[in-house]
């Protein structure tokens, strides 16, 4: 079955020791990616993963934005991009957060999430949470509601899901 493919295709994810940073351990989705039966495995995985009910999906710079989108085409839903800033024309909001290093922010594209809107949060890995967390308060910012947050690997060592309390959040890989 799915999770069976999953266990198998993870093994094209390649792991970068001291990259962005001396100590830090780089989970690099980009093989698995490339390769058509990896792509497929994990994109069919993450569309189940909003069963629950949504309208569209947010997905996070940058490889928020490969999966986001092949997702959403997959449930036949619309995608949205949110942004890190300074790339967008018109911005409904804006939210700063911490990284393990540092701080980033990201940009909600304007007229895009409609009051009420259920929409499925997509990235590649949760790690300490702060880039979902940042996601899921633009889509509620403009009165949106977060229906699941789904993330291919989880790095559960960083407790990213304790940020995220209140909000559904499905991983189809923990280490
Ligand atoms: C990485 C990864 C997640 C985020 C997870 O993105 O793609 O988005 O870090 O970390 P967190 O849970 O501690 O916030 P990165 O900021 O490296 O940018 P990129 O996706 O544009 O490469
Ligand atoms: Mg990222």
């Amino acid at each position: 079955g799915l999770a069976e493919d999953v266990r198998r295709v993870s093994g094209l994810i390649r792991e970068v020791a001291d990259f962005p940073q001396a100590g830090v351990l780089f989970r690099d989705l980009s093989p698995l990616l490339a390769d058509a039966e990896g792509f497929r495995v994990v994109v069919d995985a993450m569309a189940l993963h909003a069963a629950e009910g949504t309208d569209v999906v947010v997905g996070i710079e940058s490889r928020g934005f490969l999966l986001g989108a092949a997702v959403a085409h997959k449930l036949g839903l619309g995608v949205v991009g949110v942004r890190k800033p300074g790339k967008l024309p018109a911005v409904a909001h804006r939210v700063d957060y911490d990284l393990e290093y540092g701080t980033a922010a990201l940009e909600l594209p304007e007229g895009t999430l409609a009051p009420g809107a259920r929409a499925l949060v997509v990235d590649d890995v949760l790690a300490t949470g702060g880039t979902v967390e940042a996601a899921c308060a633009l889509v509620e910012y403009v009165g949106a509601e977060v229906s699941v947050v789904s993330v291919v690997m989880e790095l559960a060592a960083l407790n990213g899901r304790d940020r995220l309390a209140g909000r559904k959040v499905r991983s189809l890989l923990t280490v």
